[in-house]
């Protein structure tokens, strides 16, 4: 945990932002996996996290708005519980250690939420996202669980939003322990990827990295020499020459901050001349892309001045045709990067998705654009110092997207069908690196930035 003071200050500072009334912030609990003793690794909530720093399940934590109170609920534990899990903490103990002056047993949250609604006063929640926490409002507030989300504090969101996305020192080291972790896996996968080398092989050694490293991978791994299919989870094959390997994977500290790198390498540790060529491109996307990230612009800005080095990139290479500037704003390369440049990263990798990613990454300046491809961009709105945001531009050659759209003549005048089909069976590259907004730039985070240039990827594959 964060010294003490961090989440004094925090929750100070959120509640400055909230008008009045009770802030209700759940905690997570045991999630079962196949019976109720044999449960999933225990995630926290993140911004009970944020806010109360405990990893424990079942607690939540009440502030009130109007006097500054704060309170933890949450039950001590039972004889019982001790034989299993060893001497706990109790609430009241977890309390002080963060600074929360009042504890209770979880049952008496329900009355004390009552009594303020029946008092005319607001209770402000956050979207719920787990079936338990979905329930336990309905329960809690008597709001059936389908309108629940629509009742969710606007206020508390934003209030939340305006404080997680600054990432505060403490944070951007603990960002920084969860990329050099990453930083290992990745090595680690360039190094295995021969030619019979098993999937399943390489992307359960990178679980075990995150796990011994700090506490689990940050979302399931993406390995797969199909790189073209942009989640690829599927493990099942076996690397063959000539294929390359995409790898999209990041670690979680003790602490759940995270990280999220994509590499794409050459099955065997030799690029070819064409793998190269389009590497080249989604590399030299990735460098501009942080050249321009910096305080004051758009990151949708970004990501389209990103698209125009891919489309230019593609162009000269005879995939791509006509005029680059119309090309990306008709959209015609969203064939080839069918998603966004990034996202907020932070407690999640896709930092405080749960509370609605357009609070997140939009704001009344700045809208998503409903275009193919670009719709699917997580972070657009004006960059600030602290922010920390990803930076993974793509290409990649999605058969039954090709398809479909020469089949539908789609942007004929900016793509080269006939070429394109050529690449059918090239698969997909993505080069991802996590970014820190600084005070007039950008910074990769992590001690080292992962071999990223062909010849600092044929090196590290050599070595292994
Ligand atoms: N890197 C995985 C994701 O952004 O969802």
């Amino acid at each position: 945990m964060f010294d003490r003071s961090i989440y004094v200050n925090r929750r100070k500072r959120l509640i400055e932002q909230v008008s009045g009334g009770l802030v209700l912030i759940l905690g997570n609990n045991e999630a079962p996996a196949n019976y109720p003793a044999n449960t999933y690794k225990f995630r926290q909530d993140s911004s009970f996290l944020y806010l109360f720093g405990l990893n424990h399940p079942g607690f939540a934590g009440v502030l009130d708005a109007d006097s500054g109170e704060e309170y933890l609920y949450g039950d001590d534990v039972e004889m019982d519980d001790i034989i299993w899990m060893g001497p706990q903490p109790s609430t009241r103990e977890l309390a002080a250690g963060v600074g929360v002056a009042h504890a209770a047993p979880f049952l008496r949250l329900a009355g004390a939420l009552r009594e303020a609604a029946g008092a005319g006063r607001r209770i402000h929640f956050l979207p719920p996202y787990r079936s338990y926490n979905t329930l336990l409002l309905e329960d809690m507030l008597g709001v059936h669980h389908s309108l629940l989300k629509g009742y969710a504090s606007l206020e508390l969101i934003r209030a939340l939003v305006a404080l997680r996305s600054v990432k505060e020192p403490c944070e951007i080291e603990e960002i920084r322990r969860g990329c050099n972790i990453g930083y290992e896996m990745h090595v680690t996968a360039m190094k295995l990827a021969h030619p019979g080398e098993k999937e399943q092989y390489i992307a359960g050694l990178l679980e075990g990295i995150a796990a011994s490293r700090g506490c689990m991978v940050s979302f399931p791994v993406i390995l797969s020499q199909n790189g073209e299919t942009l989640h690829n989870h599927d493990h099942s094959q076996t690397l063959a020459a000539g294929r390359m390997m995409l790898t999209d994977a990041g670690a979680e500290t003790l602490m759940n901050y995270c990280s999220d790198f994509t590499r794409t390498v050459p099955v065997g540790g030799k690029f070819s001349g064409r793998q190269k060529d389009i590497y080249n491109i989604v590399l030299a996307c990735n460098d501009k892309a942080r050249e321009l990230a910096r305080p004051g612009v758009t990151y949708q800005w970004v990501h389209l001045e990103a698209c125009k080095v891919l489309a230019r990139g593609l162009k000269e290479l005879g995939l791509m045709k006509g005029d680059v500037d119309e090309a990306v704003a008709a959209g015609a390369h969203a064939l080839f990067m069918p998603h966004g440049l990034g996202h907020m990263m932070g407690i999640d990798v896709h930092d405080m998705e749960d509370l609605g990613q357009i609070h997140v990454g939009y704001d009344e300046e700045t809208r998503p654009i409903a275009q193919f491809g670009t719709s699917s961009l997580r972070m657009g709105r004006r960059l600030q110092p602290g922010f920390v945001v990803t930076d993974e531009p793509g290409c990649y050659f999605i058969p039954a997207l090709i398809d479909q759209w020469r089949a539908g003549k789609m942007h004929e005048a900016f793509l080269a069908y006939d070429k394109i089909d050529a690449f059918k069976d090239f698969g997909g590259i993505r080069v991802e690196d996590d970014l820190l907004i600084t005070g007039d730039g950008a910074a990769c985070l992590g001690d080292r930035r992962l071999p990223a240039t062909v010849a600092e990827i044929e090196e590290t594959m050599r070595k292994g």
